[in-house]
């Protein structure tokens, strides 16, 4: 993607973090924005900031679980800015927490943020850049987690495998179709946000206060492990000029921490050896 002014961009997980630096970095480039999360407050707050420098800016409030919700936001964007050029799919959350013990209703919380409102927002944006016959870009936000396993949340890990290959799977798709749209898939390390306050965004439908899980010293431990990675990130100040730099140099796979490449290569590695994964491995590294 070479041009922003005047594009318009709808990106998810507006309100906080990687979404707000992102959609304020699209405002200084005089984009238009539509603006999209759960927590209508501090998406209110990211509005009005960005709103005074005099750019376009609509904000809707979605819980992007719900298909539902989804449409109704890019219906509603379509009838204000008339198209749209550049999808982010930001909107997500972070749960740590054992295979055998996290609820499944956290399993089908993170799969459903993760994964399905990626698929949510592509199943209907797809065809409608494809309709406008302009150039369209998607860039789906998955992590480093998606890329490497580590022990500890393999919930995390399921969901960013899946958001890298469903990315990965469209892009073949939409060459074979003869779309002119670009894909990318954004794959940070660590990074300073409010990731670790996920609780926060927990949606009526996956919240169960009767689980004695969530007051249990499991569940307690994920909290401060997720909270010591965050914090202990790197700063957020040049992610937004990463991503945009990216976008200019139509990188399929946007990666903000060099220091871990070496490590996808081991994985790599270790998969055409057939080998397992090996935590004695792991507890040397994090
Ligand atoms: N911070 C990191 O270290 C890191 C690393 C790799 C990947 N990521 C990914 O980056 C993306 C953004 O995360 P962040 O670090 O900026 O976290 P964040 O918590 O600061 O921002 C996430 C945003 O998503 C919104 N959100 C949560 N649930 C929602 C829902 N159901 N519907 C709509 N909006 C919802 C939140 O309100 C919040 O504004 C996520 O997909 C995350 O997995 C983050």
């Amino acid at each position: 993607m070479q041009e922003f002014k005047n594009k318009v961009m709808f990106i998810t997980g507006a309100a906080h973090g990687f979404g707000e630096v992102i959609a304020k970095a699209g405002a200084q480039r005089g984009m238009k924005l539509a603006l999209v999360d759960i927590d209508g407050a501090a998406l209110q707050n990211v509005a009005q900031s960005i709103s005074k420098t005099g750019t376009s800016v609509i904000t809707m409030v979605a819980d992007v679980t719900k298909e539902a919700e989804v449409d109704e936001a890019i219906d509603q964007t379509v009838e204000t800015f008339g198209q749209i050029d550049l999808l982010i799919n930001n909107a997500g959350i972070a749960l740590a927490g054992r295979m055998w013990e996290l609820p499944t209703r956290d399993w089908e919380w993170i799969l459903h943020i993760n994964v399905m409102a990626q698929v949510y927002t592509m199943k209907k944006v797809i065809p409608l850049m494809m309709a406008q016959k302009t150039h369209g870009t998607i860039l789906n936000v998955a992590s480093i987690a998606g890329l490497l396993d580590t022990p500890g949340m393999p919930a995390y890990h399921a969901s960013k495998f899946a958001s890298v290959g469903l990315t990965e799977a469209t892009a073949y798709d939409l060459q074979r179709a003869g779309a002119d749209i670009e894909m990318h898939v954004m794959c940070p390390g660590f990074v300073q946000t409010d990731l670790y306050h996920t609780e926060n965004h927990r949606p009526d439908q996956y919240q169960d206060k009767q689980d004695p899980y969530y007051q249990s010293e499991v569940f307690e431990k994920g909290q401060q492990v997720a909270k010591y990675v965050i914090t202990n990130g790197k700063p957020i100040d040049t992610i937004a000029d990463t991503v945009f730099k990216a976008l200019e140099d139509n990188e399929f796979y946007i990666l903000t921490h060099p220091e871990f490449n070496p490590l996808i290569q081991d994985r790599v590695n270790r998969i055409v050896n057939h080998g397992a994964p090996d935590v004695h491995v792991m507890d040397g590294l994090m």
